[in-house]
Protein backbone atom coordinates (compact mmCIF):
# COMPACT_ATOMS: atom_id res chain seq x y z
CA UNK A 1 0.00 0.00 0.00
CA UNK A 2 0.92 3.34 -0.62
CA UNK A 3 0.88 5.55 3.17
CA UNK A 4 0.64 9.49 2.99
CA UNK A 5 1.79 11.50 5.93
CA UNK A 6 0.87 15.38 5.01
CA UNK A 7 1.86 18.10 7.38
CA UNK A 8 -0.86 19.35 9.41
CA UNK A 9 -2.32 22.56 8.75
CA UNK A 10 -4.95 22.91 11.30
CA UNK A 11 -3.68 26.32 13.24
CA UNK A 12 -1.25 25.59 16.15
CA UNK A 13 -0.88 21.90 15.03
CA UNK A 14 2.77 20.88 15.44
CA UNK A 15 1.70 16.88 15.77
CA UNK A 16 2.82 14.84 12.79
CA UNK A 17 0.78 11.21 11.92
CA UNK A 18 3.85 9.32 12.05
CA UNK A 19 7.00 9.37 13.34
CA UNK A 20 10.14 7.72 11.57
CA UNK A 21 9.49 4.43 13.63
CA UNK A 22 6.14 4.13 12.07
CA UNK A 23 7.49 4.95 8.51
CA UNK A 24 10.24 2.08 9.35
CA UNK A 25 8.04 -0.56 10.10
CA UNK A 26 5.82 -0.09 6.99
CA UNK A 27 9.04 -0.20 4.83
CA UNK A 28 10.05 -3.23 6.62
CA UNK A 29 6.19 -4.67 5.24
CA UNK A 30 6.93 -3.64 1.69
CA UNK A 31 4.72 -0.74 1.75
CA UNK A 32 5.91 2.85 0.42
CA UNK A 33 5.64 5.59 2.76
CA UNK A 34 5.07 9.17 1.31
CA UNK A 35 5.82 12.30 3.80
CA UNK A 36 5.06 16.05 3.06
CA UNK A 37 8.10 17.75 3.83
CA UNK A 38 8.62 19.30 6.97
CA UNK A 39 5.87 17.42 7.93
CA UNK A 40 7.50 16.26 11.80
CA UNK A 41 9.75 19.35 11.94
CA UNK A 42 6.99 20.57 14.52
CA UNK A 43 7.55 17.23 16.70
CA UNK A 44 11.27 17.34 16.42
CA UNK A 45 11.43 15.17 13.38
CA UNK A 46 13.38 16.42 10.16
CA UNK A 47 12.95 15.32 6.27
CA UNK A 48 16.23 13.37 6.96
CA UNK A 49 15.04 11.08 9.54
CA UNK A 50 11.92 9.96 7.52
CA UNK A 51 14.54 9.48 4.41
CA UNK A 52 16.75 7.74 6.56
CA UNK A 53 13.63 5.46 7.85
CA UNK A 54 12.79 4.86 4.15
CA UNK A 55 10.13 7.44 3.51
CA UNK A 56 10.25 9.57 0.20
CA UNK A 57 9.67 13.04 0.82
CA UNK A 58 7.29 15.18 -1.72
CA UNK A 59 7.37 18.94 -1.91
CA UNK A 60 3.36 19.30 -1.45
CA UNK A 61 0.19 18.55 0.50
CA UNK A 62 -1.31 18.20 -3.03
CA UNK A 63 1.01 15.29 -4.33
CA UNK A 64 1.02 13.63 -1.02
CA UNK A 65 -3.28 13.03 -1.04
CA UNK A 66 -2.83 12.60 -4.87
CA UNK A 67 -0.33 9.58 -4.52
CA UNK A 68 -1.12 7.62 -2.01
CA UNK A 69 -3.93 4.76 -1.03
CA UNK A 70 -4.22 6.16 2.79
CA UNK A 71 -3.72 9.37 4.80
CA UNK A 72 -2.28 9.06 8.67
CA UNK A 73 -2.73 12.25 10.47
CA UNK A 74 -3.64 13.83 13.46
CA UNK A 75 -6.32 16.17 13.23
CA UNK A 76 -9.22 16.22 11.11
CA UNK A 77 -9.26 18.01 7.67
CA UNK A 78 -9.61 21.43 7.55
CA UNK A 79 -12.01 22.96 4.23
CA UNK A 80 -8.92 23.72 2.67
CA UNK A 81 -7.88 19.88 2.60
CA UNK A 82 -11.87 18.83 1.32
CA UNK A 83 -10.86 18.71 -2.33
CA UNK A 84 -7.28 16.69 -1.69
CA UNK A 85 -8.97 13.43 -0.41
CA UNK A 86 -9.41 10.96 -3.25
CA UNK A 87 -12.18 8.99 -3.53
CA UNK A 88 -11.64 5.15 -2.48
CA UNK A 89 -8.98 6.84 -0.07
CA UNK A 90 -8.29 5.58 3.46
CA UNK A 91 -8.28 8.16 6.09
CA UNK A 92 -7.24 7.65 9.46
CA UNK A 93 -7.03 10.10 11.93
CA UNK A 94 -8.86 12.00 14.43
CA UNK A 95 -12.56 13.32 13.20
CA UNK A 96 -14.84 14.38 15.44
CA UNK A 97 -17.59 14.31 13.32
CA UNK A 98 -20.41 15.28 15.71
CA UNK A 99 -18.78 18.35 16.13
CA UNK A 100 -19.22 19.34 12.45
CA UNK A 101 -21.59 19.04 9.87
CA UNK A 102 -19.75 20.58 7.24
CA UNK A 103 -16.68 18.01 7.41
CA UNK A 104 -18.86 15.15 7.40
CA UNK A 105 -20.78 16.37 4.29
CA UNK A 106 -17.85 17.30 2.73
CA UNK A 107 -16.15 13.77 3.26
CA UNK A 108 -19.63 12.10 1.96
CA UNK A 109 -18.90 13.74 -1.02
CA UNK A 110 -15.45 12.72 -1.20
CA UNK A 111 -16.65 8.94 -1.29
CA UNK A 112 -13.63 7.92 1.23
CA UNK A 113 -12.87 5.63 3.86
CA UNK A 114 -12.82 7.69 7.30
CA UNK A 115 -11.59 5.52 10.32
CA UNK A 116 -11.42 7.77 13.45
CA UNK A 117 -9.24 7.54 16.14
CA UNK A 118 -11.80 8.45 18.63
CA UNK A 119 -14.27 5.88 17.69
CA UNK A 120 -12.07 2.80 17.81
CA UNK A 121 -12.93 0.62 21.23
CA UNK A 122 -11.64 -2.32 22.99
CA UNK A 123 -13.34 -5.02 24.26
CA UNK A 124 -12.90 -3.44 27.66
CA UNK A 125 -14.90 0.16 26.16
CA UNK A 126 -11.98 1.90 26.50
CA UNK A 127 -10.71 4.11 23.52
CA UNK A 128 -7.66 3.08 23.29
CA UNK A 129 -6.53 6.00 21.02
CA UNK A 130 -7.11 8.59 23.13
CA UNK A 131 -5.60 7.72 26.06
CA UNK A 132 -2.53 8.52 25.11
CA UNK A 133 -3.73 12.74 24.87
CA UNK A 134 -5.33 12.12 28.60
CA UNK A 135 -2.14 10.77 29.69
CA UNK A 136 -0.36 13.33 28.57
CA UNK A 137 -2.94 16.09 29.46
CA UNK A 138 -3.25 14.82 32.96
CA UNK A 139 0.76 15.07 33.77
CA UNK A 140 0.79 18.40 32.06
CA UNK A 141 -2.25 19.58 34.29
CA UNK A 142 0.25 19.28 37.40
CA UNK A 143 2.91 20.97 35.27
CA UNK A 144 0.70 24.16 34.37
CA UNK A 145 -1.16 24.42 37.59
CA UNK A 146 2.26 24.49 39.40
CA UNK A 147 3.55 27.12 37.66
CA UNK A 148 0.59 29.64 37.81
CA UNK A 149 0.27 28.67 41.49
CA UNK A 150 3.05 30.85 41.58
CA UNK A 151 2.50 35.03 42.93
CA UNK A 152 3.77 36.84 39.67
CA UNK A 153 0.99 35.07 37.94
CA UNK A 154 -1.59 35.83 40.42
CA UNK A 155 -1.97 32.53 42.32
CA UNK A 156 -1.04 32.03 45.89
CA UNK A 157 2.33 31.57 45.69
CA UNK A 158 2.53 27.91 46.80
CA UNK A 159 5.17 25.90 46.24
CA UNK A 160 3.59 22.16 45.69
CA UNK A 161 6.24 20.23 47.19
CA UNK A 162 6.64 22.60 50.03
CA UNK A 163 10.27 22.65 51.84
CA UNK A 164 11.45 20.87 55.43
CA UNK A 165 9.34 23.06 57.62
CA UNK A 166 6.83 24.13 55.27
CA UNK A 167 3.90 21.88 54.98
CA UNK A 168 3.50 20.86 50.54
CA UNK A 169 0.33 22.16 48.59
CA UNK A 170 -2.80 20.81 48.07
CA UNK A 171 -4.17 19.08 45.01
CA UNK A 172 -7.52 18.24 44.88
CA UNK A 173 -8.40 15.97 41.62
CA UNK A 174 -11.88 15.69 40.38
CA UNK A 175 -12.02 11.95 38.55
CA UNK A 176 -9.94 9.43 38.70
CA UNK A 177 -9.79 8.31 35.29
CA UNK A 178 -6.41 8.26 32.84
CA UNK A 179 -6.01 12.07 32.98
CA UNK A 180 -6.72 11.93 37.13
CA UNK A 181 -4.61 9.20 37.44
CA UNK A 182 -1.28 10.40 35.57
CA UNK A 183 -2.16 14.35 37.62
CA UNK A 184 -1.95 12.69 40.77
CA UNK A 185 1.15 10.48 40.19
CA UNK A 186 2.61 13.84 39.20
CA UNK A 187 1.51 16.02 42.05
CA UNK A 188 2.60 13.21 44.61
CA UNK A 189 6.11 12.78 42.98
CA UNK A 190 6.37 16.40 43.62
CA UNK A 191 5.46 15.70 47.06
CA UNK A 192 1.78 17.32 47.03
CA UNK A 193 -0.91 16.15 49.71
CA UNK A 194 -3.60 14.78 46.74
CA UNK A 195 -7.09 14.32 47.39
CA UNK A 196 -9.11 12.30 44.46
CA UNK A 197 -12.07 12.49 44.05
CA UNK A 198 -14.56 9.73 41.64
CA UNK A 199 -17.98 8.21 42.07
CA UNK A 200 -16.67 5.03 40.66
CA UNK A 201 -15.43 3.19 43.96
CA UNK A 202 -13.60 0.68 41.41
CA UNK A 203 -11.41 3.16 40.42
CA UNK A 204 -10.42 4.27 44.04
CA UNK A 205 -9.93 0.72 45.51
CA UNK A 206 -6.95 0.79 42.35
CA UNK A 207 -5.97 4.05 43.23
CA UNK A 208 -5.74 3.13 46.92
CA UNK A 209 -3.99 -0.03 45.80
CA UNK A 210 -1.30 1.37 43.75
CA UNK A 211 -0.45 5.20 45.07
CA UNK A 212 1.48 6.22 47.86
CA UNK A 213 -0.20 7.32 51.15
CA UNK A 214 0.00 11.07 50.71
CA UNK A 215 -2.82 10.75 47.95
CA UNK A 216 -5.62 10.38 49.49
CA UNK A 217 -9.39 8.69 48.08
CA UNK A 218 -12.86 10.11 48.85
CA UNK A 219 -16.17 9.51 47.22
CA UNK A 220 -17.25 12.14 44.80
CA UNK A 221 -20.37 14.00 46.57
CA UNK A 222 -21.46 17.55 46.37
CA UNK A 223 -20.59 17.69 50.53
CA UNK A 224 -16.87 16.65 49.72
CA UNK A 225 -15.97 18.80 46.90
CA UNK A 226 -17.42 21.65 48.90
CA UNK A 227 -15.58 21.21 51.87
CA UNK A 228 -12.18 20.11 50.06
CA UNK A 229 -11.93 23.10 47.47
CA UNK A 230 -11.14 25.69 50.81
CA UNK A 231 -8.31 24.26 51.39
CA UNK A 232 -6.54 22.63 48.49
CA UNK A 233 -4.06 25.37 46.39
CA UNK A 234 -4.69 22.82 42.79
CA UNK A 235 -7.95 21.71 41.29
CA UNK A 236 -8.02 19.74 38.60
CA UNK A 237 -11.07 19.24 36.65
CA UNK A 238 -10.75 15.36 34.99
CA UNK A 239 -14.21 14.02 34.88
CA UNK A 240 -15.83 12.68 32.12
CA UNK A 241 -19.42 11.43 31.03
CA UNK A 242 -19.30 9.65 27.82
CA UNK A 243 -20.87 10.88 25.30
CA UNK A 244 -22.40 13.70 27.60
CA UNK A 245 -21.41 17.22 28.30
CA UNK A 246 -19.02 17.18 31.82
CA UNK A 247 -20.88 17.69 35.01
CA UNK A 248 -20.53 21.09 36.76
CA UNK A 249 -19.04 20.06 40.07
CA UNK A 250 -17.92 23.59 40.87
CA UNK A 251 -20.38 26.28 40.52
CA UNK A 252 -20.22 30.26 40.41
CA UNK A 253 -20.94 30.60 43.88
CA UNK A 254 -18.36 28.16 45.53
CA UNK A 255 -15.86 30.23 44.05
CA UNK A 256 -15.85 32.28 46.72
CA UNK A 257 -15.37 29.57 49.42
CA UNK A 258 -11.91 29.10 47.70
CA UNK A 259 -9.10 31.49 48.56
CA UNK A 260 -7.54 33.69 46.56
CA UNK A 261 -5.19 32.50 44.29
CA UNK A 262 -6.37 29.37 44.03
CA UNK A 263 -5.83 27.43 40.24
CA UNK A 264 -8.30 25.23 38.46
CA UNK A 265 -7.09 23.46 35.57
CA UNK A 266 -10.41 21.97 34.11
CA UNK A 267 -8.81 19.04 32.03
CA UNK A 268 -12.52 18.55 30.90
CA UNK A 269 -12.99 21.43 29.51
CA UNK A 270 -13.55 20.43 25.77
CA UNK A 271 -16.37 18.36 26.93
CA UNK A 272 -17.42 21.98 28.78
CA UNK A 273 -15.66 21.50 31.64
CA UNK A 274 -16.65 20.45 34.93
CA UNK A 275 -16.74 24.21 36.29
CA UNK A 276 -19.39 26.18 35.72
CA UNK A 277 -17.03 29.28 35.06
CA UNK A 278 -14.88 27.29 32.50
CA UNK A 279 -14.28 28.93 29.32
CA UNK A 280 -11.95 27.62 26.51
CA UNK A 281 -8.39 29.33 26.55
CA UNK A 282 -5.47 29.12 24.14
CA UNK A 283 -1.96 27.90 24.63
CA UNK A 284 -1.50 31.73 23.84
CA UNK A 285 -3.34 33.13 26.66
CA UNK A 286 -4.18 30.23 28.43
CA UNK A 287 -5.73 31.60 31.94
CA UNK A 288 -8.21 34.12 33.04
CA UNK A 289 -9.52 35.10 36.53
CA UNK A 290 -12.71 34.95 38.58
CA UNK A 291 -12.91 36.10 41.77
CA UNK A 292 -9.56 35.28 42.25
CA UNK A 293 -9.68 31.74 41.35
CA UNK A 294 -6.91 31.50 38.29
CA UNK A 295 -8.67 29.14 35.43
CA UNK A 296 -6.66 27.30 32.98
CA UNK A 297 -8.76 25.68 30.58
CA UNK A 298 -6.64 25.00 27.21
CA UNK A 299 -8.76 22.46 24.92
CA UNK A 300 -6.00 21.18 23.18
CA UNK A 301 -3.46 20.79 26.08
CA UNK A 302 -1.19 18.01 24.01
CA UNK A 303 -0.44 20.44 21.68
CA UNK A 304 2.02 22.45 23.73
CA UNK A 305 4.42 19.32 24.15
CA UNK A 306 4.18 17.58 20.22
CA UNK A 307 7.25 15.59 20.59
CA UNK A 308 5.44 13.50 23.46
CA UNK A 309 2.46 13.36 22.14
CA UNK A 310 3.37 12.70 18.31
CA UNK A 311 5.79 9.62 19.66
CA UNK A 312 2.62 8.92 22.78
CA UNK A 313 -0.36 8.93 19.51
CA UNK A 314 1.90 7.16 17.17
CA UNK A 315 2.70 4.32 19.56
CA UNK A 316 -0.85 3.26 19.96
CA UNK A 317 -2.27 3.90 16.19
CA UNK A 318 0.98 2.69 14.42
CA UNK A 319 -0.43 -1.43 14.87
CA UNK A 320 -3.42 -0.15 13.41
CA UNK A 321 -1.88 1.02 10.46
CA UNK A 322 0.02 -2.07 9.84
CA UNK A 323 -2.91 -3.93 9.76
CA UNK A 324 -4.78 -1.42 7.24
CA UNK A 325 -1.54 -1.38 4.92
CA UNK A 326 -0.97 -5.46 5.39
CA UNK A 327 -4.52 -6.43 4.40
CA UNK A 328 -7.00 -3.34 3.25
CA UNK A 329 -9.51 -2.08 5.30
CA UNK A 330 -12.64 -4.32 4.76
CA UNK A 331 -10.16 -7.59 6.16
CA UNK A 332 -8.43 -5.68 8.47
CA UNK A 333 -11.70 -4.18 10.08
CA UNK A 334 -13.12 -7.90 9.76
CA UNK A 335 -10.68 -9.64 11.85
CA UNK A 336 -10.00 -6.38 14.08
CA UNK A 337 -13.66 -5.39 15.97
CA UNK A 338 -11.90 -2.68 17.99
CA UNK A 339 -10.39 -1.46 14.54
CA UNK A 340 -14.07 -1.48 12.95
CA UNK A 341 -15.98 0.48 15.68
CA UNK A 342 -13.44 3.47 13.96
CA UNK A 343 -15.49 3.11 11.35
CA UNK A 344 -17.66 6.39 10.49
CA UNK A 345 -17.91 6.84 7.08
CA UNK A 346 -17.37 4.23 4.09
CA UNK A 347 -17.45 5.66 0.31
CA UNK A 348 -20.37 8.27 1.02
CA UNK A 349 -22.20 6.19 3.64
CA UNK A 350 -22.39 7.26 7.45
CA UNK A 351 -22.18 4.21 9.31
CA UNK A 352 -21.24 5.39 12.96
CA UNK A 353 -25.05 5.98 14.24
CA UNK A 354 -23.92 8.90 16.61
CA UNK A 355 -22.94 10.76 13.52
CA UNK A 356 -26.65 10.54 12.23
CA UNK A 357 -28.22 11.40 15.48
CA UNK A 358 -26.17 14.12 16.49
CA UNK A 359 -27.46 15.97 13.27
CA UNK A 360 -31.17 14.60 13.56
CA UNK A 361 -30.27 13.46 9.59
CA UNK A 362 -32.77 10.63 8.69
CA UNK A 363 -30.53 7.63 7.92
CA UNK A 364 -32.40 7.04 4.49
CA UNK A 365 -30.56 10.29 4.11
CA UNK A 366 -26.79 8.57 4.41
N1 LIG B 1 -7.94 19.64 27.56
C1 LIG B 1 -7.28 18.70 26.89
O1 LIG B 1 -6.33 18.99 26.16
C2 LIG B 1 -7.66 17.26 27.06
C3 LIG B 1 -6.79 16.24 26.65
C4 LIG B 1 -7.16 14.91 26.88
C5 LIG B 1 -8.39 14.62 27.50
N2 LIG B 1 -9.22 15.65 27.85
C6 LIG B 1 -10.52 15.42 28.53
O2 LIG B 1 -10.33 15.08 29.89
C7 LIG B 1 -11.54 14.47 30.37
C8 LIG B 1 -11.19 13.22 31.19
O3 LIG B 1 -10.66 12.24 30.29
P1 LIG B 1 -10.22 10.80 30.81
O4 LIG B 1 -9.58 10.13 29.66
O5 LIG B 1 -9.51 10.88 32.10
O6 LIG B 1 -11.65 10.11 31.07
P2 LIG B 1 -11.90 8.76 31.91
O7 LIG B 1 -13.19 8.21 31.40
O8 LIG B 1 -10.70 7.91 31.94
O9 LIG B 1 -12.12 9.30 33.40
C9 LIG B 1 -13.22 10.07 33.80
C10 LIG B 1 -13.51 9.75 35.24
O10 LIG B 1 -14.51 10.68 35.71
C11 LIG B 1 -15.24 9.97 36.68
N3 LIG B 1 -16.46 10.69 37.06
C12 LIG B 1 -17.67 10.71 36.44
N4 LIG B 1 -18.53 11.49 37.15
C13 LIG B 1 -17.83 11.96 38.23
C14 LIG B 1 -18.16 12.80 39.32
N5 LIG B 1 -19.39 13.32 39.47
N6 LIG B 1 -17.20 13.07 40.23
C15 LIG B 1 -15.95 12.57 40.11
N7 LIG B 1 -15.60 11.76 39.10
C16 LIG B 1 -16.53 11.46 38.18
C17 LIG B 1 -15.47 8.62 36.04
O11 LIG B 1 -15.92 7.64 36.98
C18 LIG B 1 -14.09 8.34 35.47
O12 LIG B 1 -13.28 7.61 36.38
C19 LIG B 1 -12.35 14.19 29.10
O13 LIG B 1 -13.35 15.17 28.97
C20 LIG B 1 -11.35 14.28 28.00
O14 LIG B 1 -11.94 14.60 26.74
C21 LIG B 1 -8.87 16.94 27.64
Amino acid sequence: MIVGVPKEIKNNESRVGMAPAGVFELVKNNHTVYVQSGAGEGSGFFNQDYQQAGATILDTIGQVYAMSDMIVKVKEPIAEEYRLIQKGQIVFTYFHFASSEALTKAMIASKSICIAYETVEDEEGTLPLLTPMSEVAGRMAIQQGAKYLEKPVKGRGVLLGGVPGVAPGRVLVLGAGTVGIQAAKMAAGLGAHVTILDVNMKRLRYVNDVMPSHVVTEFSSEFNIRKHIQTHDLIIGGVLLKGAKAPNLITRNMLKEMRPGTVIVDVAVDQGGCVETTRATTHEDPVYIIDDVVHYCVANMPGAVPYTSTVALTNVTLPYVLKLANMGWRSACNLDKSLAKGLNIIEGEVVYEEITEAFNWEPTLV
